[in-house]
């Protein structure tokens, strides 16, 4: 069954036995964030965090209780997403793309339930007063102080929102996007909205700047777990992350309209922050902030969020997220986008027999990639597409091997690539745009990548020399040893190697 907001979710953590309750009074100001990193350092990503008695910057008691490190497990993903494992999503997506109407009457009605599921994604637009709007403060009533936000690391510029769905529109098309974007809290009702150049909030942002318009936006923060994992998703600007999450979830998304613009809120939010921006304003100083990089990334210029609205439940719950040096509770939320996206990649490079984006290579700096190779220069075929492709475009190292190679496990990966590669030979150089977080590039959001082909050398590639088999013991020997096993005294067996 989905789950439809926060609370259920956090129940449901707690029946799986993953919910930690701090009872203890604990200060948002980097004291939250020290005790989550090193829940998040911990095997297996560590459990999920209440901390019921959050300390504010003035010392009071905030009556909000903060959530941590709700999505960092493989299970605590899978619950929130809705499957046993992440590649079923995959394989309910494959199924929808490989959709043909089939002969005959019996497999166009076999056909019909597969159909009515998507009929059922679109999000509901819901009357009445939703639980996100139970309480409503307008104007001068807006005062973010109270509100448990976290400092996180010692150099940060102040206050984030760090686990929030960005809505806005797109002006011309009416086509709605959701976002996760950190967002700096400057005052009791202004905000630093971070959303990097290549992001589709950004975009939409410089088309309602042209028209010289004021951009409504609405920060939501929580509501069906599903919806929250949509807004990082890299999905294509045309798709509404809420039709995602529907399908995610099996169950439409409830919404409502804004108390004080036309955008719709996740209905069973716990909290939603309604605001503009008004182009004619100057940008704003946001950062520096301990980023995912490791790295503080340093201050700059973003657009001043003036603050319309606050609504949220009578009892909310404030859900936060820390980043840092990895791997952290975002290695999850991407480790699901790299698990889903692995058959739409397919259609365009088909063949892709699996990638990973490994937690130190904070996703952009490293993707190994494995292929079904057919023909010389392939390899160099895959990594022009791959830099083609959405967010894609940004990974800095890429690292093509043959399809036997396990690329989830970033050891065999390095292995095999090591071995396999002549430098000169098989790495490449190319120009490119880099992430906003790339400290190291020549310019900002632009600079180089670097391809390696590390698949094995073909004749037609130039390569004369005979190329070695892998070593692997032979299958009688293995069987024998597994008897023998349990009369040697050495104790538990362990794995057979690959
Ligand atoms: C915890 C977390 C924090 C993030 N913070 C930002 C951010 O501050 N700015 C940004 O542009 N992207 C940020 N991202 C990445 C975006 O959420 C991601 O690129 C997503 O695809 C953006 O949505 P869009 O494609 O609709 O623009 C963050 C992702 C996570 C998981």
């Amino acid at each position: 069954m989905a789950l439809d907001n926060l609370r259920e979710m956090l129940a449901e953590i707690e029946r799986i036995g993953e919910l930690v309750r701090i009872a203890e009074p604990v200060r948002t100001r980097l004291e939250i964030a020290e005790i989550a990193d090193r829940v998040m350092k911990s095997p297996g990503g560590g459990p999920a965090l209440l901390f019921e008695h959050p300390l504010l910057d003035d010392g009071s008691r905030s009556p909000m209780p903060v959530a941590i490190n709700l999505f960092g497990s493989m299970r605590r993903i899978c619950l929130a997403l809705g499957c046993e494992r992440l590649d079923d999503i995959g394989g309910r997506i494959s199924e929808l793309l490989e959709l043909k109407v089939p002969d005959g009457l019996f497999g166009k009605l076999a056909m019909l339930p597969k159909l009515a599921e998507i009929a059922k994604f679109p999000p509901r637009v819901k009357g009445g007063r939703p639980p996100c709007q139970e309480v409503v403060q307008r104007g001068d009533e807006v005062n973010l102080d109270g509100i448990p936000f976290l400092t996180t690391w010692p150099g940060d510029g102040g206050r984030y929102i760090t686990l929030p769905m960005v809505i806005t529109a797109d002006p011309e098309r009416g086509t709605r996007n959701v976002g996760m974007y950190r967002i700096q809290v400057l005052g009791r009702n202004t905000l630093a909205m971070h959303w990097q150049r290549h992001k589709v909030g950004a975009a939409h942002w410089r088309a309602m700047a042209a028209r010289g318009e004021r951009m409504p936006v609405v920060i939501a923060l929580g509501g069906d777990p599903a919806s929250i994992y949509s807004g990082s998703a890299p999905l294509p600007p045309t798709i509404d992350e809420f039709i995602f999450a529907g399908f995610l979830r099996r169950a439409p998304v409830e919404l409502a309209k804004a108390v004080s613009s036309d955008l719709d809120v996740p209905a069973e939010a716990e909290l939603v922050i309604e605001g503009y921006i008004d182009p004619a304003e100057p940008l704003v100083r946001e950062g520096p902030f301990g980023d995912h990089t490791g790295f503080y990334s340093l201050a700059d210029d973003y657009p001043l969020v003036r603050v319309t609205a606050v609504t949220m439940r009578r009892d909310p719950i404030y859900p936060a997220t820390l980043v840092g040096r990895p791997p952290m509770e975002d290695y999850y939320l991407g480790h699901a986008t790299e698990r889903i996206f692995l058959p739409l990649l397919r259609l365009t490079v088909p063949e892709i027999v699996d990638y990973h984006m490994p937690a130190p290579g904070i996703f952009h700096n490293l993707v190994f990639v494995s292929i079904d190779k057919q023909y010389p220069g392939q390899a160099w075929k895959v990594m022009h597409a791959l830099w083609g492709q959405g967010l894609m475009a940004l990974a800095k190292v890429l690292v093509v091997v043959d399809r036997e190679v396990n690329v989830q496990d970033p050891d065999e990966a390095w292995w095999i690539a090591l071995n396999n590669i002549d430098p000169e030979r098989d790495v490449r150089f190319t120009m490119g745009p880099m992430d906003v977080l790339d400290h190291s590039s020549r310019a900002f959001t632009y600079g180089s990548k670097m391809g390696i082909d590390a698949t094995r050398k073909w004749k037609e590639e130039g390569f004369d020399r005979e190329w070695p088999d892998l070593i692997r013991m032979d299958e009688a020997t293995r069987r024998r040893v597994d008897e023998l096993w349990p009369r040697l005294g050495i104790g538990l067996r362990p794995p057979r190697p690959n």
